[in-house]
Order: C-alpha cells, then sequence, then structure tokens
C-alpha cells in the first residue's frame, strides 16, 4: 500500500499549516521511508482557491515512488535500496534490470528465466529496417530514435493495452531487449555498415558493443574491460528518481499512451544539453578548451552571468555534493583508457585539471557545483570507440529500464490520474474582438 493510500484510509496527526487571507489550512505531512517529508496540497485549491507555484519543480513531490532515492546533500543513490556502487561493482545489467523492475534482487532461478525473455525479443520486425534509410545518413542517432522507437508501437499491437498487466510486461520486455539493436541500427546507419544482428549467446552489454562494432568479413571479439566498462555505465545511467526524462515518461504515460510512445517521449527530453545531452557537450565543450592552459577562461567564462556558457558535465539540480555516479565514471574512464592505450590522452588531463581547479573555486564551492555523470562519461565513451553523437543514445539505452519500471509504477498507483498542472496567468484579462479595419 502507498503512504497516500495509507493516509486516505486512516488519516494522519502530522500537518502542516498554511494561512491564506486569515484563513487557516492544515495539510497532511506524509512520511516516506527516507528523504524529506511532504505536504499534500490535493486539497488546497478545494478549499482555498489558490495554487501552489514551482515551475522547475524544485520543491515539489511529483509522485511516491519505490524504485530510486538520492541524497543529493550526502552523494547518495539507491536502487531500491542498493548503493549504486555495490551494484554497478557485482550486478549485470539485467540483475540490475530486473531490481528496478520487479523490486527485488532476482535468485538463480528467476534470473535464468529473465534473461532468456530478455534474450528472445532482442531482434526488431525486419521491416524496422526500411525506417532508417529514410533517414539521412548524417542524421543524428538521437533523432532516428525518437522516430523508430516510437513506430515500434506500429509493430507490437498484442502490446499497448496498458489496461493488461501481460501486456504491460510484454512491451516492457520488449522495449528494454530491443533498445540496443535499434541503438546499434543507428549507429551502423550512420557509418554506413550493414546491421548486426543481435547474438543470444552474448549478455546485454557484450551484445551491444558487438552489434555496434562487429563488421561481416572478421571476427569480432568483445574485450572484457570494455564488456565490463559498458556494464558499468548502463547500470549508472538506469535511472534517476523524477528527472526531466522520468517525468515525461510519467506524464505522457497518465494520458494512457502506449508505452512505446511514452519512451519516445522521454528519448526526446533526454537529448536535450542541460539533460542527457551534457554527456555530448561535455566531450565537445573539453575538446574545445584544447588545453590545460587555457582552463582558466573558460572558468572565467563559467562564473560570467552575462556569458550563457556552462561547464558541462558540472552542477545538478539536486545533488550538492559529488555525483556517486561521477566518481565510478571516473574509474570506469581509467581502465578504458589503460585498455584501448590511451591512459595519456590529453583530453582525460584537461577533464582532471579542470575538476581540480573547479573543485578548489570559490564560485564552484559556493554553489555547490560538483562534476556529475556526464562529466568523465563522454571522454569514456569516446575511449569505447563511440562518435560524440552516440553518448547520449547510450543514456537512452540504460534509461529505458528506468523509465518503464517508473511508467510501470504509476499505472499500477491506484492514486494515479491524468497529469494537468496548473499556471499563474498573467495575460491580458477579457477584452472584445476588434475588426482589422479597427485596430
Ligand atoms: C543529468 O535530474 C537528473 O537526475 C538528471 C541526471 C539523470 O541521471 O537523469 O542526473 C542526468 O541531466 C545531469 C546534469 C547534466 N547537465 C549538465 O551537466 C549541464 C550543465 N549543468 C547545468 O545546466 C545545471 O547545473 C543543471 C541543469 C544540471 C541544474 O540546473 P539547476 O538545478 O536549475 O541549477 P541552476 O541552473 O539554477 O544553477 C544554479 C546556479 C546558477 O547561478 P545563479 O543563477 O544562482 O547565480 O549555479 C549556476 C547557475 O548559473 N550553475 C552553473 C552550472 N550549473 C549551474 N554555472 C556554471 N556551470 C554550470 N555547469
Amino acid at each position: 500500500m502507498s503512504v497516500a493510500e495509507d493516509y486516505r484510509l486512516k488519516g494522519t496527526t502530522d500537518e502542516a499549516s498554511l494561512t491564506i487571507d486569515g484563513a487557516e489550512h492544515r495539510l497532511p505531512l506524509l512520511k516516506g521511508t527516507l528523504g524529506p517529508d511532504v505536504v499534500d496540497i490535493t486539497s488546497l485549491y478545494q478549499d482555498s482557491g489558490t495554487f501552489t507555484y514551482d515551475p522547475g519543480f524544485t520543491s515539489t513531490a511529483s509522485c511516491e515512488s519505490k524504485i530510486t532515492y538520492i541524497d543529493g546533500d550526502k552523494g547518495i543513490l539507491l536502487y531500491r535500496g542498493y548503493p549504486i556502487d555495490q551494484l554497478a561493482e557485482h550486478c549485470t545489467f539485467l540483475e540490475t534490470t530486473y531490481l528496478l523492475l520487479y523490486g527485488e534482487l532476482p535468485n538463480a532461478d528467476q534470473y535464468e528465466t529473465f534473461k532468456q525473455r530478455m534474450t528472445r525479443h532482442t531482434m526488431v520486425h525486419e521491416q524496422m529496417n526500411r525506417f532508417f534509410t529514410g533517414f539521412r545518413r548524417d542524421a543524428h542517432p538521437m533523432a532516428i530514435m525518437v522516430g523508430v522507437v516510437g513506430a515500434l508501437s506500429a509493430f507490437y499491437h498484442d502490446s499497448i493495452d496498458i489496461r493488461d498487466p501481460k501486456q504491460r510486461d510484454m512491451a516492457s520486455v520488449r522495449m528494454i531487449s530491443k533498445m540496443p539493436t535499434i541503438a546499434a541500427m543507428a549507429y551502423k546507419y550512420s557509418v554506413g555498415q550493414p546491421f548486426v544482428y543481435p547474438s543470444n549467446d552474448l549478455d546485454y552489454s557484450a551484445n551491444f558493443l558487438r552489434m555496434c562494432f562487429a563488421v561481416p568479413c572478421a571476427e569480432y571479439q568483445v574485450d572484457p574491460v570494455l564488456a565490463r566498462a559498458m556494464r558499468r555505465i548502463f547500470i549508472l545511467h538506469a535511472d534517476h528518481e523524477q528527472n526531466a526524462s522520468t517525468s515525461t515518461v510519467r506524464l505522457a504515460g497518465s494520458s494512457g499512451a502506449n508505452p512505446f510512445a511514452c519512451i519516445s517521449a522521454g528519448i526526446a527530453c533526454l537529448w536535450g544539453p542541460a539533460h542527457g545531452g551534457a554527456n555530448e557537450a561535455a566531450l565537445t565543450m573539453l575538446e574545445e578548451i584544447g588545453s590545460v592552459e587555457r582552463i582558466p577562461e573558460f572558468i572565467r567564462r563559467a562564473k560570467d552571468k552575462n556569458d550563457p556558457f556552462r561547464l558541462m558535465g558540472f552542477g545538478h539540480r539536486v545533488y550538492k555534493n559529488y555525483d556517486p555516479r561521477a566518481k565510478i565514471m571516473q574509474k570506469t574512464c581509467h581502465e578504458v583508457l589503460e585498455a584501448v592505450g590511451h591512459k595519456d590522452d590529453p583530453i582525460l588531463k584537461v577533464a582532471l585539471e579542470l575538476e581540480r581547479i573547479a573543485l578548489s573555486d570559490e564560485y564552484f564551492v559556493r554553489k555547490k557545483l560538483y562534476p556529475n555523470i556526464d562529466f568523465y562519461s563522454g571522454i569514456t565513451l569516446k575511449a569505447l570507440g563511440f562518435p560524440t553523437e552516440m553518448f547520449t543514445v547510450l543514456f537512452a539505452i540504460a534509461r529505458t529500464v528506468g523509465w518503464i519500471a517508473q511508467w510501470m509504477e504509476m499505472i499500477e498507483d491506484p492514486m494515479q490520474r491524468i497529469g494537468r498542472p496548473r499556471q499563474l496567468y498573467t495575460g491580458a484579462a477579457e477584452r472584445q474582438y476588434l475588426p482589422m479595419e479597427d485596430r
């Protein structure tokens, strides 16, 4: 049972008080397992005729969830209660997927069954190949992902009735298992190489690397160090509470839209440079800085209110401490650069020096701006062999698991209703039409 349901049934003695125009409104205070309490304002407008106002949702809980917990001040990230560093170290990506979707780590039988289900759905309908030929070869792969993923709803009519739990589960398995295949096809299309079919003999991460980098004229052996890095990167990016793209998926899903369309909406939102597009932007920024000597110039620009430039890969709405994922990304970055023989990559030197300077700079310290997950992921993904445009696509592959888990939780929540925010209207008051000749 949800806390909100529990409160509806039993009430609560914990309350907040809000006085508007002299009238006191007592609002329930709901307590979660961890993190801030919430003031339940569901009845505020009905009781007071007043809305609350929070355009960036900096102080607003949009839902109740049991999936992911973030403590931004302490730099803590838990998936279903398990610390992210333990999962990144010990879990496979499908084990983490099972945990996020169903709430518990799988035992050996559950894991085997789940893995077989996922493996059986990695192929896409052969006709989907034709979607790609409609795009220019230099189309951004995120544009292709938005289009092709949305089009899945045209192929899988037997799993789009969201009221049917079996269809929801089938659509979830299909979505998660097909994302790497579609992403690899987008990459192959961009480099003019033939698509590589998934292999049932490889795990999720190794299969993706092979679909991206194998060619028909040579055997492709997946480097275990790179496969481990890919697995960790997928796990780190899998979910992150109610971030912008997850909130997009929840809002789209609240109207009853099919899961493929909801995930396509999440991909579109993730593409933004302030969100998932930051990994691409962070590497572009590091390459623009180019050398350690130019770092002070860019630090100055980042602090200049009149300059829109920001240090990409720095800062976070929730983390006011080091993003725990960034630490693991930095470690993975070193391992991959070592494995591919680029341990002296000049861009890594710029990144490490930029981080050192920024973390000691009064502006960044005062504003609690630390490296986030995107700061080191770009260097790592480039060393893995991906072009910059593919970075956010990889983020989308992993985040599809979180989007699906959050979407399932929302659909199954008995308190769920269509999301329909209101506004503070400051436009023109009512006025009468004026014929053009009189204007
Ligand atoms: C992701 O939400 C999630 O969980 C997202 C994510 C996930 O897993 O889903 O973690 C993934 O999106 C990580 C964030 C990737 N984005 C970037 O790295 C882009 C650069 N970062 C910024 O655009 C910014 O920090 C945000 C968007 C991440 C957070 O923006 P907020 O919370 O709205 O903070 P803000 O923009 O109001 O900034 C607060 C202050 C501002 O100064 P003042 O107006 O108060 O004077 O800090 C400054 C900003 O100017 N600031 C920066 C900065 N980020 C914030 N100054 C320089 N460089 C930066 N990167």
